[in-house]
């Protein structure tokens, strides 16, 4: 008996902001977002719209494509580095919402890899007994970002997907996973405000201390290393190939970290699933966001291999590997 993903769904908001908007309100161009990062827009939540409202249409849709009902869920895990409230987690409120019994809800920080660490998790609990297991990532990354800083303002847009997780004997399984962390170089990609360490104040808000501090160049380097990395130890614990695979979706921070891990895995690009160019960067919602963008538009077919590869703040980084 193995895991595997009965179902996708995903959900962005309606509101587009193109790159002619920061344009208006930052010094950059249309030219330098798209070549450096690959994004020629990027979906915001509105202001009524916490992660949590993301993540609701995102599950329900899962559900929906996994023919299962809420109540028929055993847990739910939602990876988030921007929940509603720093408690409860955004996992209970959709325990309540999605009307599933009193399961076990919880969410878990990993930074943009916070989905793959939660299909980790969620893998586990099916493989120990948990029946239907709805694993989201949702983020709102726009709520903590600085629209006075160039370097980060233009990469970052919300959203939200989910997967259902059920065990079975089919050929469709979750095959491989590997999950890593270095907290060593956690500065150069953190929000330095709103926790213990640094608790709200009307000076860490006049700092502007509540937003993403990054420096894009150091994470980048890391980005590559740590996604190809990820990807070839997946791999390798499968004993697959990257000539195998049907596709890679790999979390979509930049097109130029994705194109130089595809090139490092001699993949060419049209076994990439690529939709930076739509979304930006939206944290934990890229993979399943992108995944199921990939079983609707009919790139992935029963009986295919298909790797997802991430990396996070933290710095955490991980793979799975499946067979649809
Ligand atoms: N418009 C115009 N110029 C800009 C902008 C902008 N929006 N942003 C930066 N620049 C300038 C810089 O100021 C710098 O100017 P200088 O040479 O005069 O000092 C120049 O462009 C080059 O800056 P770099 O930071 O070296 O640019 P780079 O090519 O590295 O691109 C980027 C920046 C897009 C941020 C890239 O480094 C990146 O994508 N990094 C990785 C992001 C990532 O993977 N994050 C991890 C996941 S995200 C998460 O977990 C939330």
């Amino acid at each position: 008996m193995r895991t595997y993903i009965a179902g996708t769904g995903s959900y962005t908001p309606d509101k587009i902001l193109n790159n002619a908007y920061f344009e208006k309100i930052v010094d950059t161009s249309d030219e330098w977002i798209r070549t450096r990062s690959g994004i020629q827009e990027r979906r915001i939540a509105t202001d009524e719209q916490a992660t949590s409202d993301l993540a609701f249409i995102a599950a329900q849709r899962a559900l929906k494509s996994a023919g299962i009902k809420a109540k028929n869920l055993s847990a739910i895990i939602v990876g988030t580095a921007t929940p509603d409230m720093p408690f409860p987690s955004t996992g209970c409120l959709l325990q309540k919402r999605l009307g599933a019994p009193p399961i076990m809800a919880f969410d878990i920080s990993a930074g943009c890899t916070g989905f793959l660490y939660a299909l980790g998790i969620g893998e586990n609990f099916v493989m120990n007994g948990y029946e239907n297991v709805l694993v989201i990532g949702a983020d709102t990354l726009t709520r903590i970002t600085d629209y006075t800083d160039r370097t980060t303002c233009v990469l970052f847009g919300d959203a939200a997907g989910a997967v259902v997780l059920k065990r079975g004997d089919s050929k469709s399984a979750i095959l491989a996973s590997h999950f890593a962390s270095d907290g060593s170089s956690w500065e150069l990609l953190h929000q330095p405000a709103g926790g213990s360490r640094m608790p709200a104040s009307h000076e860490t808000v006049d700092k502007r201390l509540h937003v993403i501090k990054m420096q894009g160049n150091e994470v980048f380097k890391l980005a590559v290393r740590a996604m190809c990395e990820a990807a070839a130890i997946t791999l390798k614990k499968a004993k697959v190939s990257a000539s195998q695979l049907k596709l890679l979706i790999p979390h979509q921070a930049n097109i130029r970290i994705i194109e130089a891990s595809a090139k490092r895995l001699h993949l060419p690009m049209d076994r990439v699933l690529v939709n930076i160019d739509r979304y930006g960067n939206t944290s934990t919602g890229t993979i399943p966001v992108a995944l199921d963008e990939a079983v609707r538009t009919g790139r992935i077919d029963k009986g295919d291999l298909v790797l997802m590869v991430a990396f996070g703040a933290g710095f955490t980084w991980g793979g799975v590997l499946f067979r649809y």
